[in-house]
């Protein structure tokens, strides 16, 4: 199977980014709005049984509750060859902490995972050619992007599974965060 873990949006927020999309960018790939998400951690192909060691070692995860807000846009790897386009997500210590908590576990199971520091973002849209000057203008006119934060009260394991549409992406499991102030 493969795997992923992930923050799934409030199905308003997914309908309000998905909205970004455009006719401009030549070669984009939209991810569709249902299929929105921000990645923890992509683990790949995974066996059974290794997958149910992860889910019982990521359902004693004590992360907290928090608000996420989701602020401005960008892209990777820079604008002068952009692949993939993103809104961004505003700099939460309990989004890193969560983050961190899903890699150990997952590399505790046995999962590699990439040494790169995690870099939260919601992946819009994947570029076939490196359009810079129109994702350029994309990116400037929604610098000021900022949508009212939400709560976060859970994170979920997918499974990703190919199809010819594309990646279907299917809920498996969904694991609590504790409770904070402001999410209850
Ligand atoms: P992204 O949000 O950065 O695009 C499900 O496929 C998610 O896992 C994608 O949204 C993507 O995160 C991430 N992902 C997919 N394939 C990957 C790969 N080969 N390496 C790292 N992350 C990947």
């Amino acid at each position: 199977m493969r795997l992923f873990i992930a923050i799934e949006l409030p199905n308003h927020y997914k309908e309000a980014v998905g909205k970004l999309r455009t006719p401009t960018i030549p070669g984009a790939r939209w991810v569709a709005p249902e299929q929105i998400h921000l990645t923890l951690a992509f683990l790949g192909e995974v066996d059974e049984e290794t997958s149910k060691r992860l889910i019982t070692r990521l359902a004693k995860i004590k992360g907290a509750g928090f608000e996420l807000c989701l602020t401005g846009t960008g892209c990777f790897p820079d604008r002068r060859r952009p692949r993939v386009v993103w809104v961004g997500v505003k700099p939460e210590p309990s989004l890193t902490q969560l983050a961190e908590m899903v890699r150990e576990t997952v590399l505790a199971c046995g999962i590699p995972q990439e040494e790169r520091p995690f870099s939260p973002h919601l992946t819009i849209a994947r570029l076939k050619i490196p359009a810079s000057r129109e994702v350029g203008v994309f990116l400037d006119q929604h610098t000021s992007l900022d949508l009212p934060p939400f709560p976060v009260k859970q994170f979920t394991l997918f499974q990703s599974k190919l199809s010819q549409q594309g990646a279907i992406h299917i809920p498996l499991r969904n694991f609590p965060l504790v409770k904070h102030e402001s999410t209850k």
